[in-house]
């Protein structure tokens, strides 16, 4: 695929412009989209996390995400993902926004559950369902919630446990107070994971929504879990600092979930605070590697783009971006605001300096820290010379 280059005339890439939402304001447009590391203890960050994190800061990053991280410790998807469920995870994390902040990134957590998803073996053993001979491996099982009673449609999913109204409250209360540890941690941007099947999207999507009260039956219903989540987190979540909702803006195969439903959706989570709308699709109706959407570049582009136009919320488009030139296009044609990358980034973490040498950005290499540029310059200049004989 070709896009448009940019002149040598035109102003700095927009990629490369600051942004401000709310109080907060990313040097860059770039974001590392939440990737699960399956590398925590107990829920809680390690060094790996600090490294990890701390290493795409250093590279030059807008804003960097860790990774969806469990309101309770059954949301969590494996024994090895990550949850702020207790005070004490708190002291990890903010050894980790620290570092991002000082080198110059804003640091962002997305919360999550993954309801009938939860109790699972790592991917490396291709998330299957743990079974109580597991135990023995140190890995036991445990009872997985969910809006009905409706397993996962993999095989050896368990049933769920359908939440009553009372443990619903529950599960929102731990939302809000996953938040609020998330500030005492230092997060400057809360994302709330509405997609890829987890709990969310399970309220969300008829495909695993069967209740037929306040919490299911039609669109208002099924959007209900998700509503009062957002206002909880933002009784506690600061006025000055940005909310983000990851939705899937369609379900998997045979999804019932369209993309009317998310501008809809949209449209209410703005009103009740939510700056930034994350288009994925997907992870209902199956693991996330069903296609959902032809796997092009940008695949999710188009619904960022029908978003942001309908309801006024940013939008961060993620998906298959790897060209510089073709995430400057989406910024430049106001599909979208921020652009979110993750497997380009674990193959080039350095992606940033790169993009902004592609793009033409002057001082490129001023993306990167000083103890890395200082050097990079005096040999760009070396080469200069070298080139000149
Ligand atoms: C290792 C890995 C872990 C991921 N973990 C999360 C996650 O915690 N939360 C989430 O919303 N998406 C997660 N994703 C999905 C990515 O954030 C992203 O939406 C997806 O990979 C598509 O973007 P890409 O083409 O740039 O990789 C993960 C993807 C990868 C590769």
């Amino acid at each position: 695929m070709s896009y448009p280059v940019s002149k040598p005339e035109r102003k700095a890439p927009l990629l490369f412009e600051p942004i401000t939402l709310r109080g907060v304001t990313a040097r860059n447009r770039i974001v590392v989209s939440p990737m699960c590391q399956f590398s925590s203890v107990d829920g809680g960050p390690t060094d790996w996390h600090l490294v990890n994190s701390g290493k795409y800061a250093i590279a030059g990053a807008g804003v960097v995400f860790t990774e969806e991280t469990a309101v309770e410790a059954r949301g969590r998807k494996t024994h090895e993902c990550a949850g702020l469920y207790s005070n004490s995870h708190i002291a990890g994390y903010r050894r980790i926004t620290e570092f991002v902040r000082a080198r110059g990134a804003v640091p962002a957590i997305q919360l999550g559950h993954a309801g009938r998803k939860a109790s699972c073996d790592s991917p490396w053993n291709l998330f299957r369902p743990l079974i109580e001979s597991d135990l023995a491996r140190g890995l036991a099982p445990w009872t997985c919630v969910s809006a009905s009673a409706v397993p996962a449609p993999r095989e050896g999913s368990p049933v769920p446990v359908a939440l009553s109204v009372s443990e619903i409250g529950a599960v929102i209360g731990s939302w809000r107070e996953a938040a609020r540890r998330s500030v005492d941690a230092g997060f400057d941007i809360c994302e709330i994971h509405g997609a890829h099947g987890y709990l969310m999207h399970q309220f969300l999507s008829p495909l695993a929504n069967r209740r037929t009260d306040a919490y299911g039956g039609d669109l208002r219903g099924r959007m209900r879990f998700a509503l009062e989540v957002v206002e909880a987190v933002r009784t506690v979540w600061p006025h000055d600092r940005p909310l983000f909702f990851r939705v899937s803006a369609m379900d998997g195969p045979g999804g019932m979930w369209s993309l009317e439903d998310t501008v809809e959706l949209s449209r209410e989570l703005v009103q009740r605070g939510v700056d930034v709308i994350t288009c994925s699709s997907g992870g209902i109706g199956g693991p996330m590697s069903t296609e959902v959407v032809p796997r092009v570049p940008g695949y999710h582009v188009p619904y960022c783009e029908r978003v942001r136009r309908e309801t006024g919320a940013r939008t961060c488009a993620v998906g298959l971006i790897t060209e510089p030139h073709h995430a400057e296009q989406i910024l430049q044609s106001g599909q979208a605001d921020l652009i979110a990358l993750a497997r380009e980034l674990l193959y080039d973490p350095h992606w940033p300096v790169h993009a902004a040498n592609a793009l033409g950005l002057p001082g490129y290499l001023d993306v990167l820290p000083r103890e890395f540029s200082w050097w990079l310059k005096r040999r760009e200049q070396l080469r200069t010379l070298t080139a000149d004989q």
